[in-house]
């Protein structure tokens, strides 16, 4: 039966090495504890690093072992990948990048090779459990490059991917120096998801700038497949948490705290040791209220919980040093004798005590700098039966989205914090619970299961979307079944492009004329009384009279701006002018100075833009800016920009090789229909064709054809076997 296979850089359970042996805790962190509860139904796995370093082979088959009873699968990391790719490019590259902490940042060619070499080894983890109809499911921004390394295994394979930290705007992700290599390697998803639709609009904009791939609704056509992008804001599991809340140790617990706490208000802080989570921030808030309001001293306490986290890394122990210092300052500045300010735990709490603690806490104080999501304030939300509680939370969360009734504050305004705080001090019950029953409700619906039921069934949709517009390599089968078709029909049409489909690509479009074997079977199919031999093309009249004139075909030229039935005159299919060329010549002018090996040719009603002696790269790159420039300028006068192969063509928007193809379609009775051509233009021909006519796209890229040939000389072998059923 297909499984689903998750994986993600941390395992949900750690492993650790105690003088007892080993021992096997549950991780912190959301993702780990929004997926634990539910990948372990059918025969899923999770892959994953199990958070310490084993050397010793018995030690590691004994991990091993252990885990696979609780079907997981750990990728064990050595101390210099821990170092370099975990501590390093993970999180003191990614991390602080995608956090709009980019001066945190190192950028540093060891931490990347590291990365590339250990998202390899989870590639080659995947490939030891992965099996044909297996959905695989990537998580987080330590596997980035993994979705395209595992499409290059497995093309076939369906791959989710998601990221549970925020993804940067174009100007921050612009500064990294491996950018391309990040986002195609996230591009080998089939489906990649953010909390946010921030998030996901970040990710569009910053594919289209810097690898050139625009989308339309949501979905990025990279020539040869779709891939989804969208925002599946990630929920908890609702009901353990409500339910572990309702249980009689919760209710007792509490009790048992509340008297300890002398009844005081409790606000309520949990959080990995992170700088993105603000903290020092937050607690300059509570300090800058007890100065500013005496009357809340002895009246409220500050349960803080700051779990141990990445504390090899620089800044988070300065962070450390920093929450250390001012939780001192303020408990030795406000405390009495019978009153803490501060409770402050620097370790992590099993569930049981959290839940006792969200039960407990009059206000959670959830104000991180940026969070993809953050998980603690629902989980909040989730354990308040009585509905009583304020909630205070950063607007930079990616909860604050769903959120909107907690008190949503920027993290930054001091001053805002304090009267938020205030506020939840002296808010009525009646409000706090209307607010709290709204949140409750958001949290309810959009729960962890229905998070990951919606994203399989896109998963399954873009997958079914895919397959769809899948064109299939011509087989024997079908060519015979193409030319039983062809011999018994009397009124067949042949549409043929040109470049690309009869003749290969030069570097100078001159040099294509046609060469004798190509004239040889051209003529022979003209020739023939029941055929209507089209040669639809790009090119101007004048080219392609003087190379195919002679011949009994008709053409269609520049796109369908002029044609010409076999022995007649040329004629033009639209009305259309060419006043517009004076003011977009300049524009190409200036591109040409600018770019070695390209050059601008000049057709009756269009303007076209060769780059295919262009440096690799630098091309593609003056044709994205070049198309984004002339976008708006040109639909405003008109005109359409169209991508070719190494060449950007500027032209009348009413003129194309659809249009044209009709205009034939309705004129010729036919009882046979022949379309091949190899680019973007020739999909509007495809496009307007039966569904039974053989159309034929000439290369591998996506089409709306029906069938792909590799290359012009499998196109002209069809040509010739068609031939041959005449003779
Ligand atoms: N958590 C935990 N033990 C603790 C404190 C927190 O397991 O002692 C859990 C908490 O319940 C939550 C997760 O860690 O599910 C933190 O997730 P969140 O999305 O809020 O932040 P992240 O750590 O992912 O940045
Ligand atoms: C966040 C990240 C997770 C990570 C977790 C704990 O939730 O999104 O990918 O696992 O923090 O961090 P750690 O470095 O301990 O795995």
């Amino acid at each position: 039966m297909p499984k689903t296979i998750i994986i993600s850089n941390r395992l949900p359970i750690k492993v650790q090495r105690t003088e007892d042996g080993l021992t096997y805790e549950t991780s912190e962190g959301g993702l780990a504890t929004g997926l634990g509860s539910i990948y372990k139904t059918d025969d899923n796995i999770w892959i994953g690093w199990p958070g310490t370093f084993f050397n010793d082979t018995a030690e590691q088959e004994q991990v091993t072992k252990d885990l696979s009873e609780q079907s997981m699968r750990p990728v064990f990391l050595t101390e210099s990948e821990i170092h370099n790719f975990y501590e390093g490019f993970s999180n003191e590259t990614l991390w602080p990048s995608f956090h709009y902490f980019s001066q945190y940042a190192v950028y540093d060619d060891t931490f990347w090779e590291a990365y590339q070499g250990v998202n390899g080894k989870f590639c080659r983890a995947v490939m030891e459990h992965a099996e044909p109809g297996d959905t695989i499911w990537v998580h987080d921004y330590q596997l980035l490059l993994l979705p395209a390394l595992i499409r290059e295994a497995l093309p076939e394979s369906t791959i989710g991917f998601f990221q549970h930290i925020p993804f940067p705007s174009y100007e921050v992700f612009r500064l990294l120096p491996w950018r391309e290599q990040i986002l195609k390697g996230m591009l080998g998803a089939d489906l990649v998801g953010f909390h946010t639709f921030d998030d996901a609009r970040h990710f569009l904009s910053s594919v289209s700038r810097i690898v050139g791939w625009t989308a339309s609704q949501s979905i990025i056509d990279n020539g040869s497949r779709q891939i989804m992008v969208d925002a599946f804001p990630m929920g908890i599991d609702y009901e353990k948490y409500a339910s572990l809340a309702a249980s009689e140790e919760m209710k007792e617990k509490q009790k048992e705290y509340r008297e300890a706490l002398h009844h005081q208000k409790v606000m309520l802080s949990i959080d990995r040791l992170d700088y993105s989570k603000g903290i020092p921030q937050r607690l300059r808030g509570f300090e800058l209220l007890l100065h500013e309001h005496p009357e809340f001293r002895e009246k409220v306490t500050l349960f803080m919980l700051v779990v141990p986290s990445r504390d090899q890394v620089e800044q988070y122990r300065e962070l450390k040093e920093t929450i250390d210092e001012l939780v001192g300052r303020i408990n030795s500045s406000y405390r009495t004798i019978t009153w803490n300010p501060i409770q402050y735990f620097y370790r992590s709490f099993p569930l049981e005590e959290l839940s006792a603690l969200y039960s407990l806490a009059d206000i959670a104080l959830v104000t991180p700098m940026r969070d993809g999501m953050n998980l603690v304030c629902k989980e909040f939300v989730a354990s308040k039966l009585d509905q009583k509680g304020v909630l205070i939370l950063s607007e930079m969360a990616g909860a604050a989205k769903e959120l909107s009734d907690a008190i949503l504050i920027n993290p930054n305004d001091l001053g805002a914090m304090v009267r938020a705080m205030q506020e939840a001090m002296i808010m009525p019950e009646e409000e706090q619970k209307l607010r709290m029953q709204h949140m409750q409700e958001v949290l309810k619906r959009y729960d962890i299961h229905h998070w990951v039921s919606i994203f399989m069934n896109r998963l399954e949709y873009i997958k079914l979307k895919q397959m769809s517009l899948a064109t299939e390599y011509l087989s024997e089968e079908e060519r015979d079944e193409l030319l039983e078709a062809y011999t018994n029909a009397s009124q067949r049409i042949l549409f043929l492009d040109y470049d690309g489909t009869l003749t290969s690509f030069t570097n100078n479009p001159k040099h294509a004329k046609p060469d004798t074997e190509l004239l040889q079977v051209l003529g022979c199919l003209a020739q023939e009384d029941n055929n209507k031999v089209v040669i639809i093309s790009g090119r101007d009249r004048a080219t392609l009279e003087e190379w195919l004139g002679h011949l009994d075909v008709d053409i269609i030229a520049e796109h369908g701006v002029w044609a010409r039935e076999r022995g007649q005159d040329w004629e033009m299919l639209h009305h259309l002018t060419s006043d517009w060329k004076s003011e977009i010549r300049p524009i190409l002018e200036l591109l040409v100075s600018r770019t070695p090996g390209s050059f601008i040719e000049e057709k009756d009603f269009s303007l076209v833009w060769h780059y295919r002696k262009v440096d690799p790269g630098l091309g593609e790159l003056r044709a994205r800016e070049l198309g984004n420039h002339l976008q708006y300028l040109a639909s405003n006068i008109n005109l359409q920009v169209m991508e070719g192969d190494k060449v950007l063509e500027i032209k009348n928007v009413e003129v194309n090789k659809g249009l044209a193809t009709l205009s034939w379609l309705e004129e010729h009775p036919h009882d046979f229909l022949l379309g091949i051509g190899d680019d973007r233009t020739d999909e509007d021909m495809f496009r307007i064709m039966p569904k039974e006519a053989f159309t034929i796209k000439v290369g591998s890229k996506r089409s709306l054809a029906r069938f792909n040939l590799d290359n012009t000389k499998e196109v002209r072998k069809l040509l010739q076997s068609m031939c041959a059923v005449e003779e």
